[in-house]
């Protein structure tokens, strides 16, 4: 089966996240994401890609922080609210009833129902076809305890395939690795 090339992301399950930040004003914005990724282990850095009109965009520019929220299925049914398109300044999480949390260290606040919180502090970004790839500098990262057995619980974890189309329920399975 051939697909358009710009469909080419649909052949990738990738982990959602929501990712919060603030305004200068300090009002809270929160948007799903899934083009997303681990990128550099020492200094500890992670990215994603967001749409420059993105609000979430603007507020990053503004106070250089942001928090990704790791969603679990317990999220799924809240990814229609919060991807609306809501004027700057209004609280998709007061909006989808999600609770808030404060973060350890940024400013913007955790979502309480996700299953796993990196923080983050800006550390670059870069203008990439019709993105921008925002890289931040992990300040923390926590997970709850119950999704945690050595490695993260994956079937808590919820992914995005394309539009309305999520994966669930995955299983941990342990391939042996060749000895250093
Ligand atoms: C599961 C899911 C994944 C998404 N992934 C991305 C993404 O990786 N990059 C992006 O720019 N928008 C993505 N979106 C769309 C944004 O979440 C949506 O446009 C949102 O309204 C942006 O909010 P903001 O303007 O408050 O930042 C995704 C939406 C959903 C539901």
């Amino acid at each position: 089966m051939e697909l358009e090339a710009k469909k080419y992301y649909a052949l990738l399950a990738r982990p959602v996240v929501v990712i919060t930040t603030v305004s200068a004003e300090g009002k809270v914005n929160a948007a799903p994401f899934s083009f997303n990724t681990p990128i550099s282990f020492s200094p500890p850095l992670y990215g994603f890609s967001c749409n420059p009109k993105h609000d979430t965009w603007a507020n990053i520019q503004e106070t250089k922080e942001f928090v990704v929220n790791v969603a679990g299925i317990e999220l799924g049914d809240a990814m229609h609210i919060l991807e609306q398109k809501f004027p700057r300044g209004v609280n998709e999480l007061e909006k989808a009833g999600l609770e808030e949390v404060q973060s350890k260290t940024v400013k913007p606040p955790r979502v309480a129902k996700a299953i796993a919180w990196i923080e983050c502090k800006l550390h670059s970004s870069y203008e990439i076809g019709d993105h921008i790839w925002v890289v931040g500098e992990v300040s923390c990262a926590e997970v709850k305890d119950e999704c945690w057995d050595g490695v993260i619980d994956v079937s808590r974890v919820l992914l995005h395939i394309s539009g309305e189309f999520f994966a669930q329920e995955a299983k941990v399975t342990k391939y042996r690795r060749a000895k250093k």
